[in-house]
């Protein structure tokens, strides 16, 4: 997987007088069930996130609240995705390191995930990460 299949998804939006409604469904706008939803609050400022890659987790990542910056390294090459509108989906596939940081006050970053908690999906050394991502390339 490359930073190409890490898109951003324009998810539904229901505009309404009243506040509006945005929905996320499973094998529509995100190719994958999810099995897991956990969100990132409270986070101090200046604080960084994610550090780590999944082995076979696909996750949707939304600003719920406020905005922050993602950083995304396929091993190849990198780009930073700026989230500030909770309609917006930042796909992120197997194999691709992140890290999150610039989180404003107030911010909540909400993730699906395709599967449960497992400390054995992650690489959390970076330079493993990157030999298994370009080994995988080959
Ligand atoms: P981690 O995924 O390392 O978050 P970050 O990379 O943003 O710091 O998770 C932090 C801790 O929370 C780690 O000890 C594992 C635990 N955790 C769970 O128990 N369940 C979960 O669904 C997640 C995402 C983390």
């Amino acid at each position: 997987m490359s930073l190409q299949d890490c898109n951003l998804i324009d998810l539904p939006r229901i505009n309404d007088r009243r506040g509006n409604l945005t929905f996320v469904e499973a094998g529509r706008h995100i190719p994958f069930a999810i099995r897991r939803v956990y969100y990132l609050y409270d986070v101090p400022g200046g604080s960084e996130r994610g550090g780590h890659a999944h082995k076979a987790l696909h996750q949707l990542i939304i600003a719920m609240s406020g905005s922050f910056d993602i950083h995304l390294d396929d091993g190849h090459s990198r780009k930073t995705v700026h989230m500030n509108r909770s309609y917006y989906g930042l796909s992120v596939c197997p194999m691709i390191w992140r890290a999150i940081d610039n989180f404003s006050s107030g911010a909540v970053c909400m993730v699906l995930a395709s599967d449960y908690y497992d400390e054995l999906d992650y690489y959390r050394d970076y330079n493993e990460f990157v030999g298994a991502a370009q080994k995988a390339a080959k």
